[in-house]
């Protein structure tokens, strides 16, 4: 797996100043604490690609091998062309590979992920590879109450037969789906509408009817305990919420639920305080933190996985760390992509925010300067004279 990020951030202290809140409102309140923001250059397309490049070469596994490539993203950047397209082509996969993409808020990529995983049991994969992209942009109104929970980034999954991080289950799983207004972004909207108190409300109850699902079948299985727990994680109290909840189920009190967070959730934080919501990125941001930060200690034993899509459907399932995971993951380096981004000015990030709904008519030709060295990968310039949109790869 690996992370694609933006190269900019804004610190929640700042956000704070400038909104009049007490910066512990956000911190220990909300559990956030930067928020990564794209830039004018960077979009899910160019956000998955550095993901995914990164996985591949990281792993050793060359593009001819990938013969199904998924993206989840609630970001799309066309109503028809999926931003599995744009990396088909950028990436070099092969023609023989199926590519789609998947909205289903941040749901997408856990609906991709799981299509994969069977899949590949089914024997339909022929020893090839999937990959599954998840890539999002989350915004929200500036001075809205979602404001500090925004952020942005992408996690690449390679999915083989024979993992090196984590064994999913195949078919050990519990799903929950409801029809509900929780959170939603009307087609001509950029930013994110939401009910937040309702929003929170229904991934507790979504989490609660899929982690008793999951039980049933567990214990039919004889499942072992679970030894960590990465949840969806929007905000980082959110986590906190989600553990307290489900550890209720598993008979703790409220009291023994929160002396438990600290070894069974925290290290799966990391990330995610440095980035903010990634939405169909999100739980695997969380995975990805775990590992980083304790992938040998884990090897052999379960850890459980819960992702939840507003509007809304959920699933609670688990894997298996794999032997030699904790070598894997130090070899992947999996934060390397957070150490070199830049702090932005509450001005810069207002006027870039203030962009966006301009950013898919921009013309190419027109191309934005900004005061960041371009990464590598491609760079998205804007749209042709037929509305195409045009991408510098470098
Ligand atoms: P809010 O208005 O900030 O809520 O909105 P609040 O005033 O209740 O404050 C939040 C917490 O800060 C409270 O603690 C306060 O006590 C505490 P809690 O009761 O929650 O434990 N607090 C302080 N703590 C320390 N020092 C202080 C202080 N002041 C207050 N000085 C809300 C919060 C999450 C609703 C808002 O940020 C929001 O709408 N966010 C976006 C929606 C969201 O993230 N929902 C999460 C569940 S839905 C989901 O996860 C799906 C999603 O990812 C989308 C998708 O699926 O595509 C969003």
């Amino acid at each position: 797996m690996a992370l694609g990020v933006p190269q900019r951030y804004l610190d929640l202290t700042d956000l704070a100043t400038a909104r009049g809140v007490e910066a512990s409102k956000y911190q220990q309140g909300l559990g956030c604490f930067q928020m990564a923001i794209a830039g004018p250059d960077e979009d899910p397309v160019t956000l998955g690609v550095r993901s995914a490049r990164r996985a591949l070469a990281s792993a050793g596994v060359s593009p001819d091998e990938i013969g199904m490539c998924v993206t989840g993203t609630e970001t799309a950047v066309d109503h028809a062309k999926p931003v599995a397209a744009f990396l088909h082509g950028m990436l070099g996969l092969s023609p023989r590979c199926r590519v789609f993409e998947i909205k289903h808020a941040c749901f997408g990529g856990t609906a991709g992920l799981l299509g994969a995983i069977e899949w590949i049991a089914s024997g339909a994969a022929r020893g090839r590879a999937a990959l599954v992209v998840c890539t999002d942009i989350a915004r929200y109104p500036l001075r809205s109450a979602g404001e500090p929970t925004q952020g942005a980034g992408a996690v690449a999954l390679l999915v083989r037969e024979k993992p090196r991080l984590v064994e999913l289950e195949v078919g050990r799983s519990g799903s929950y789906a409801r029809d509900v207004w929780d959170f939603w972004r009307p087609l001509h909207h950029k930013d994110a509408l939401v009910d937040g108190p309702l929003s929170v409300q229904c991934y507790l109850d979504a989490l609660s009817g899929a982690y008793r699902a999951f039980r049933v079948v567990d214990e039919e299985e004889d499942g072992e305990p679970l030894a960590r727990t990465c949840y969806h994680v929007p905000y980082g109290k959110m986590a906190r919420k989600a553990h307290r909840t489900r550890r209720g189920i598993d008979g703790l009190s409220e009291a023994e639920a929160d002396a438990t967070f600290r070894a069974e959730v925290e290290p799966s934080l990391g990330f995610s305080a440095q980035v903010g919501n990634v939405y169909t990125a999100s739980l695997y941001m969380a995975l990805a933190s775990l590992l980083h930060s304790e992938a040998g200690g884990l090897e052999g034993r379960r850890v459980g996985l819960f992702s939840y899509g507003s509007g809304c459907a959920a699933e609670f399932f688990a894997g298996r760390v794999s032997a030699g995971a904790g070598a894997f993951a130090r070899s992947l380096d999996l934060g390397a992509p957070l150490a070199d981004r830049r702090r932005l000015t509450m001005d810069e990030y207002e006027a870039l925010r203030q962009a966006d709904p301009l950013a898919d008519r921009r013309l190419a030709s027109e191309e934005v300067r900004t005061n960041v060295a371009p990464a590598a990968g491609p760079r998205y310039l804007g749209i042709d004279a037929q509305e195409r949109r045009v991408y510098r790869d470098v």
